[in-house]
């Protein structure tokens, strides 16, 4: 049996790990997050690495093993055995990130990394190019989508949760710029695919943005 791919692809901030995660609990199945792999190895080449000679690229890659366990919320994605930690998720690691992910060889490593983990599992994928180029045969796709101001709002919410208040404006500048960055390079650009369901989630509440997916996954 085919294993279930459900891919959610779309800008920074827009929500997606939330609602992957909790797709990926309602259908019993591992989320992945590909954002993960791509700042993990922008945070382990560190500053710059994107300025390296492919070939030094292509080495230190060689060196890199993801593997994914759990379900739901509790999916767990590892690099070399160890569980990828919250020293990634700033601002400044994903502009990283989207500048090691203009580059062909760091793509072409992870497109082989991200299908052979959706050979062995079931998933609920989210990343920027999930349903265009590493799962085009998936049955159910989808693309989130939202104001940049929206999106800076929640962002801001979040950190403000977190104890690490931050500046709105900054926020909207830098989702901004990545969002550029994505939407603009020439490999794997961030796009619904044509036959992905768009949801614009600017005036809708988790609830309610959660509910869609259950329902487009349930309808196909
Ligand atoms: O989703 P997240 O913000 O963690 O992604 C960090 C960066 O990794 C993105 O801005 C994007 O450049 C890159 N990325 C990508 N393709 C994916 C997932 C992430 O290019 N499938």
């Amino acid at each position: 049996m085919h294993n279930l791919i459900v891919t959610i692809d779309g800008p920074a901030g827009v929500g997606k790990s939330t609602m992957a995660k909790r797709l990926a609990r309602e259908l019993g199945i591992p989320y992945l997050d590909t954002g993960a792999m791509f700042r993990s190895i922008a945070w382990k080449l560190g500053e710059g690495a994107w300025e390296w000679d492919e070939s030094r690229i292509e080495a230190a890659l060689a060196e890199f093993d993801y593997t994914l366990s759990g379900i739901g919320e509790e999916s767990i994605l590892s690099l070399n055995g160890t569980p990828i930690g919250d020293e990634i998720r700033t601002e400044q690691v994903g502009m990283w990130a989207s500048n090691v992910a203009t580059l062909p060889v760091v793509r072409s490593f992870l497109k082989t990394a991200q299908q052979s983990l959706g050979a062995r599992f079931s998933l609920v994928a989210e990343g920027r190019d999930m349903g265009t180029v590493i799962f085009p045969d998936a049955p159910n796709k989808f693309f989130l989508d939202a104001s940049v101001e929206e999106r800076a709002n929640r962002r801001c919410h979040q950190l403000e949760r977190l104890g690490k208040p931050a500046d709105l404006e900054e926020l909207k500048e830098q989702i901004a710029k990545r969002d550029h960055q994505d939407r603009n390079r020439a490999v794997a650009p961030l796009k619904a695919a044509d036959d992905a369901t768009t949801i614009d989630t600017t005036e809708l509440s988790k609830d309610q943005v959660f509910e869609a997916l259950v329902a487009g996954v349930k309808a196909s």
